[in-house]
This record gives structure tokens, C-alpha cells and sequence, in this order.
């Protein structure tokens, strides 16, 4: 059994209130603080950047687990562990020396994560999965939040889990995208540790109780 964690995303919050929802994250059943990064270049959508990222970082008590989805994102990663980032996750397909990256996370005292997109194959990771914390599988095309979750992820999911356990490695399986009471539970049956949840927990009427619900549902 895996860790099963919730992290809700951010990026569904209200900006408006940022701190309020940041305290409700904390004085919730959730695990971690999930923050993504666009640059309007990798992905067709540009989000936050360092200012609101060192707001959150000053309220959150919980986790910080980023998600960079950024072209040439070496570049940002001392920013990010200066910032009080926890986890740093890359994308796969936005690293020409991911083997470089992922040691050059690790050496910024983070844990490492790799995002895949919904095409990329789960194969192209078993040569770095033992110096993978995290793998990130992207349930839907990354760049907006409220898109419908992608059903072939449970394969990957167990592909994925495959190859973390013939390679004897802990690494974690994060899904991100479109998750929902609906998905929750076959998806860390199928192999997840961690649920992004941005919508679902955001845009529902008592947030709160919907992280419980969800954790209870995953438990
Ligand atoms: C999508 C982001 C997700 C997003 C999830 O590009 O990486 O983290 O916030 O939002 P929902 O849960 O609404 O699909
Ligand atoms: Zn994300």
C-alpha cells in the first residue's frame, strides 16, 4: 500500500483569497500543498510565478510540492528551493539531461519529480526511476484546471507501478488532472500514493469536507 496522500492544487483557488484557502488547506485533511507553474510556452497557459509562490510559502504548514511546467527549467531550481519548494517536479518532455536535472534538485535539498504528459509512455523512465521520489502522471493535457480525467491512466498507473517494482525502487505515483470521487479510489488501487485535486476540492461548496471525504475514500 502506498502513502496515499491528497494534495489539493492551487491553482483552483480563489486569488482573490489566497490566504484564506491557503489556511484552509492547512486546517484540512490534506497532505500537501500542490503549486503549478506555467510559462505560457510548455503549456498554452501562464499561472503564477515567484511573488505568489513566497506568499503561500510564508502561510502554508504543509508540504510544498511544485510543479513546474516551464521549458529549460534548470534554470529555475535554485529559485524554487529558495523559495521554500519541498518537492520539484519537472516535465519529461521539457528536459534534454533529465538525469542532470533530477541531481541537480536533489542537490538543492528537494525531493525530485518527473511529470509525464497523457503521451508519453511510462517506459522512457525506467533507465532514471531509482533517482525518481516522484513521477507525476498527467491526466490530462497540462495547462488548465477543470479538464476531464484521462481513463487510460489506470493502465499507466500499473505499468508505471510495474516497473518502480521490478527496478526494487520507492518512487511515488502522483496523478494530476481531472481527479474526482469518481476516479479516486481505482486509481490508488491501481497503484497511486498521490491525488492532485484542484476543481474537485475548490469549486465544491465545503472544501474541507470534501478533502476528508476524499482522504477516507482513498484511506
Ligand atoms: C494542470 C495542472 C493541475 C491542475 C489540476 O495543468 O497541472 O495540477 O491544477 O486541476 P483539476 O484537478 O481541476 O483537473
Ligand atoms: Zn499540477
Amino acid at each position: 500500500m502506498g502513502k496515499r496522500l491528497v494534495a489539493p492544487s492551487l491553482l483552483a483557488a480563489d486569488f482573490a483569497n489566497l490566504q484564506r484557502d491557503v489556511e484552509m488547506v492547512n486546517q484540512s485533511e490534506a497532505d500537501w500543498f500542490h503549486l503549478d507553474i506555467m510559462d505560457g510556452v510548455f503549456v498554452p497557459n501562464i499561472s503564477f510565478g515567484m511573488p505568489v509562490v513566497k506568499a503561500i510559502a510564508e502561510h502554508a504548514k504543509k508540504t510544498l510540492d511544485v510543479h513546474l511546467m516551464i521549458v529549460d527549467p534548470d534554470r529555475y531550481i535554485k529559485t524554487f528551493a529558495d523559495l521554500g519548494s519541498n518537492n520539484l517536479t519537472v516535465h519529461y518532455e521539457a528536459c534534454i539531461h533529465l538525469h542532470r536535472t533530477l541531481q541537480a534538485i536533489k542537490a538543492e535539498g528537494m525531493k525530485a519529480g518527473v511529470a509525464l504528459n497523457p503521451h508519453t509512455s511510462v517506459t522512457v523512465l525506467e533507465d532514471t526511476i531509482q533517482d525518481i521520489d516522484l513521477v507525476c502522471l498527467m491526466s490530462v493535457n497540462p495547462g488548465f484546471g477543470g479538464q476531464s480525467f484521462i481513463e487510460n491512466t489506470y493502465q499507466k498507473v500499473s505499468d508505471l507501478k510495474n516497473i518502480i517494482k521490478r527496478k526494487n525502487s520507492s518512487t511515488l505515483i502522483e496523478i494530476d488532472g481531472g481527479v474526482n470521487a469518481t476516479n479516486a479510489k481505482k486509481l490508488v488501487d491501481a497503484g497511486a500514493d498521490i491525488l492532485v485535486a484542484g476543481s474537485f476540492v475548490f469549486k465544491s461548496e465545503h472544501p474541507t469536507e470534501t478533502i476528508k471525504n476524499l482522504k477516507e475514500t482513498i484511506a
